[in-house]
């Protein structure tokens, strides 16, 4: 087939290693971006105090993709939060890093900047002496099943109407221990 791929090859695939976004650290500066970003590609609106509370509590793993050539942009972000529950099968407490939010803006999508997203911020969640990574995304949305799965979270369950709209929610978990 004729088809040109140089053509077809997006701003961000430029070669196979080189990608034209970095990810960085948010700061105060971005969150009203980072809102926006939000609610342009997510049902789930938040205040902004609670982003900005979840900057304060956990500022090494919330973090933003811009343009290598504009870090002002914010092209996604990915943003967590811990939890200090108990575990399924003891009274022990567990401390969770729990994915509260992840979005890449439409045109930029799958560039791996979601991808990117993860790598770097599980990491620096896990710093919190966590024993599990968990999030609830909604049963219809495949994109984010499949990154998830790709990064070993399996679904352990469903929640119900989690959603305001009355949508079920996967419960996917990705324990440190077995991996
Ligand atoms: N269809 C199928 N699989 C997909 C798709 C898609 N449209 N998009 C991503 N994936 C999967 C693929 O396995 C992909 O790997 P591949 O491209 O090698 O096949 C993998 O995810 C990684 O893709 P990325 O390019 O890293 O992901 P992207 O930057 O496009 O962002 C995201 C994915 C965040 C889900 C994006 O589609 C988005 O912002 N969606 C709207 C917001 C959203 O649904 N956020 C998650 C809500 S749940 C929560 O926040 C806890
Ligand atoms: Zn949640």
């Amino acid at each position: 087939m004729g088809t040109d791929k140089e053509s077809k090859t997006s701003f961000f695939h430029r070669s196979k290693n080189e990608s034209a976004f970095i990810i960085r650290s948010c700061t105060d500066d971005d969150l009203e971006r980072v809102k926006q970003v939000n609610e342009q590609e997510l049902p789930e609106d938040y205040p902004f105090f609670f982003y900005k509370s979840i900057l304060d509590n956990y500022p090494e793993s919330f973090l933003v993709a811009c343009p290598k050539d504009d870090f002002n942009q914010i092209l996604g972000y990915i943003m967590w939060r811990v939890e200090r529950t108990s575990s399924k099968n003891s009274l022990r407490l567990l401390n969770k890093g729990h994915l509260v939010s992840i979005a890449v803006s439409g045109v930029y999508r799958r560039q791996g900047i979601a991808t990117a997203l993860l790598a770097k911020s599980m990491p620096e969640i896990q710093k919190q002496n966590i024993s599990e990574y968990v999030l609830e995304v909604r049963v219809s949305n495949y994109s984010a099943i499949n990154l998830y799965e790709s990064f070993k979270f399996k679904t352990e369950g469903i929640k119900k109407k989690y959603y305001k709209d009355g949508e079920n929610a996967y419960f996917m978990v990705y324990k440190l221990d077995e991996n």
